[in-house]
């Protein structure tokens, strides 16, 4: 499908959800009846959130800080569901891996993977970003690429789209909202990008802590180390390269980069929106 105006972006409609052309109906199901167990973890993320660095950190925790040494790069050991574009699993091939499986997930709550926390005992890990930064990290991907939307309109309209709720996944808040709202389950834990910024190795005690792993002080320094944006970046296990050479996973990392496209005046119609709508959530972010 084509958004309004005089912009292209390719989208599918799935139950009332704008979604990626490669999350179809069939892929939607399977990720929905998928059976879980306590030792999987799932992460779930709005896209541009930090979905490739917690999956990193996952990975790392749950094979004492080493990345392997050569062969399957980290998207292999992702098990996207949802998706069909290169991720052509069965359930029979899912059934028989071995534990611990790391998915990964962009739906709401409401399609989660396996009916989300209070249906499975999988451990699920949403990470949630300021929506300023998301929106642009966003609109930097989308028209980056040919595989992903193919976005080809202006920062103004793709901003006007963020806002609507009719970018791929739907609504930011709508999104991260509908996490939130379980984030109380004992199978859940609600990350926030801006604290692992600012506070990587007490998030990441956490991230340990919930799927079950003690690492040794000289293992947490290995997974702090393989982490950081510039190894992540560069590392061939995490970089993303095989992906059509694309480096729309690792453009800045840093915590404020809307300050780069938004306007005052987008700035001010932007903050009264979101203000207005998470006043009662108690959820908050950082900007800067
Ligand atoms: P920017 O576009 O703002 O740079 P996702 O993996 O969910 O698609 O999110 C991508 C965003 O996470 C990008 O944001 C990317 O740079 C950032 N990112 C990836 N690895 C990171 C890391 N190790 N530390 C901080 N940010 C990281």
């Amino acid at each position: 499908g084509l958004a309004t105006g005089e912009h292209s972006y390719k989208y599918r409609m799935l139950e009332g959800l704008v979604v990626p052309p490669y999350v179809t109906p069939a892929r939607l199901n399977l990720s929905r009846t998928i059976a879980t167990q306590p030792a999987d973890v799932c992460h779930c993320s709005f896209p541009k959130s930090g979905s490739t660095w917690l999956a990193n950190i996952l990975y790392l925790v749950l094979h004492d800080g080493h990345e392997p040494g050569q062969g399957a790069p980290l998207r292999s050991h992702l098990h996207w569901m949802e998706s069909a574009w290169t991720y052509p699993r069965t359930r029979e091939q899912v059934d028989a891996l071995p534990s611990p499986r790391i998915f990964k997930s962009h739906m709401p709550h409401h399609m989660a993977l396996a009916g989300g926390p209070r249906q499975s005992p999988c451990r699920f890990i949403y990470i949630a970003r300021n929506p300023k930064d998301v929106c642009v990290s966003y609109y930097h991907f989308e028209s980056g690429s040919a595989w992903s939307g193919g976005y080809d309109g202006t920062w103004e309209h793709w901003l006007r789209l963020f806002m609507d709720g009719r970018v791929q996944r739907g609504d930011w808040l709508d999104h991260v909202l509908s996490w939130w709202e379980v984030r109380g389950e004992e199978n859940m834990l609600f990350l926030r990008y801006e604290d692992l910024k600012r506070d990587f190795r007490g998030q990441l005690a956490r991230i340990a802590a919930h799927v079950g792993v003690q690492l040794s002080p000289k293992a947490v320094d290995r997974v702090v180390a393989a982490s950081s944006f510039s190894h992540m970046r560069a590392a061939p296990f995490s970089n993303h390269k095989h992906i059509a050479d694309f480096q729309g996973f690792f453009r800045k990392g840093e915590v404020g980069s809307w300050r780069d496209r938004f306007t005052v005046a987008q700035t001010d119609a932007f903050d009264r929106l979101y203000t207005e709508r998470m006043a009662d959530s108690g959820l908050t972010f950082t900007f800067e």
